[in-house]
């Protein structure tokens, strides 16, 4: 299979151009760090309303509303949550690097960092491990309609997701609540105001987190696996000093981008970056550029945790910035704590890269050796 041009190189070379830059059917595409900032703290300009039929819950609403929601939804993403969290997602974790065959060629995609996204967003959410199947095949399909653009296929594909969850939902309607003591049951129990979420909502919400989860994810896994395999140096580093593991992850990931962009719409006429915007035009903040803008960042390839973080917009800003950020630190962090701990070496056993076809971030494809230490280490 031919390897895919990296879309990351091509916004590299479009932003040294042009800080927002137009693209037929995508609309304005903002790739400087300074404008994508201004697009991300001015929501009432760049709105978040994308889709009036089928508004995403909390992403697709502008305050009021939006506020309303996250205020309630954020109680299920805080640190001391995902703390609760960690020996589970550990778990998880540590069986998939024990399971990885020693000194022979594994494809880390399938085999390590799509089980990863799967089983770790199963568990948060307590669903039954059947569920495994129909989240991967939904991936898939998922990944299929959105690179193909074809607004059937998308829809069927959020389709086929929403009939998982309302499977799930039908069955914890069916069941003592006492049963279930889980998140997905909280939310079921939990209320909006002076009401409980319709169903319409808790499908978006749910897919919401499950997209947020299995998509970024595993596109992080698998780039961070790549990183690593390919700068063994930094891998013996980071297994001598795990404290440095999570500023290293937030830098890879920034380098690399998991999430390519996220769209808004222009509430107002505006000027951004010298271009003029009009009302009802679509707006792209195309994270994949702005975190390697050379004026913030000098040279985006290079590694320095320390310099980068404060300008590092993997989690986005503003009032749409990723609830799910500790969460996602904390099963990446692990992830690669256990991987390091649990192998000698990882190597990289391909040449070039197989990236994923833009939007989707991350590696089609990923070939690894694992070297060293054996399941009974623990
Ligand atoms: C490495 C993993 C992740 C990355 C890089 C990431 C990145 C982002 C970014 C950049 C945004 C801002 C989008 C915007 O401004 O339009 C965002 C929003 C969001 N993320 Fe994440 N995310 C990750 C994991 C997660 C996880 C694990 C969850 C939940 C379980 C999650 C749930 C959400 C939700 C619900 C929003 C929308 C928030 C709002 O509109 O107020 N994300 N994410």
């Amino acid at each position: 299979m031919r390897a895919l041009e990296d879309p990351v190189r091509d916004f590299d070379a479009v932003r040294a151009r042009c800080p927002v830059a137009h693209d037929a059917p995508t609309g304005w595409m903002v790739l400087a760090h300074r404008e994508s900032v201004r697009v991300l703290e001015d929501h009432t300009t760049f709105s978040s309303a994308v889709s009036a039929l089928h508004p995403a819950v909390p992403n697709g609403f502008d305050p009021p509303v939006h506020g309303a929601y996250r205020a309630v939804l954020d109680r299920y993403l805080t640190a001391e949550r995902a703390a609760a969290f960690e020996p589970e997602c550990r778990q998880v974790a540590a069986e998939l690097v024990d399971t990885l065959p020693r000194g022979v060629d594994v494809e880390a995609v399938e085999r390590f960092a799509l089980p990863f996204a799967v089983r770790a967003q199963r568990r948060w959410l307590g669903w039954p491990r059947t569920v495994e199947d129909s989240l991967r095949r939904w991936m898939g399909e998922n990944h299929r309609a959105t690179r193909s653009g074809d607004r059937l296929a998308i829809d069927a594909a959020a389709r086929s997701f929403d009939a998982t969850v309302l499977a799930i939902l039908d069955e914890r309607r069916r069941t003592p609540a006492a049963l279930h003591a889980d998140i997905t049951q909280e939310l079921l129990d939990d209320r909006i105001g002076d009401r409980r979420f319709t169903g319409t909502e808790l499908v978006s919400i749910l897919r919401n987190w499950t997209a947020g989860e299995l998509g970024t994810i595993s596109a992080s896994v698998g780039i961070l696996v790549r990183y690593l395999a390919a700068d063994p140096a930094l891998q013996d580093e980071l297994r001598r000093e795990p404290a440095r593991i999570p500023h290293a992850v937030d830098e890879i990931l920034r380098i690399h981008p998991p999430l390519m962009s996220n769209r808004r719409v222009a509430a107002c006429d505006a000027e951004l970056g010298g271009r003029t915007i009009a009302a009802g035009d679509k707006v792209t903040v195309l994270w994949a550029s702005a975190n390697r803008d050379e004026s913030v960042f000098g040279d985006p390839d290079r590694f320095d945790p320390d310099r980068n973080a404060e300008g590092n917009l993997l989690f986005g800003r503003g009032i749409h910035a990723c609830p799910g950020a500790d969460l996602a630190r904390m099963e990446l962090r692990v992830l690669v704590e256990e991987l390091l701990a649990g192998t000698r070496r990882v190597e990289l056993a391909e040449s070039a890269p197989d990236h994923a076809e833009y939007p989707a971030g991350g590696l089609r494809s990923l070939h690894v050796r694992v070297l060293g230490l054996a399941p009974e280490r623990r």
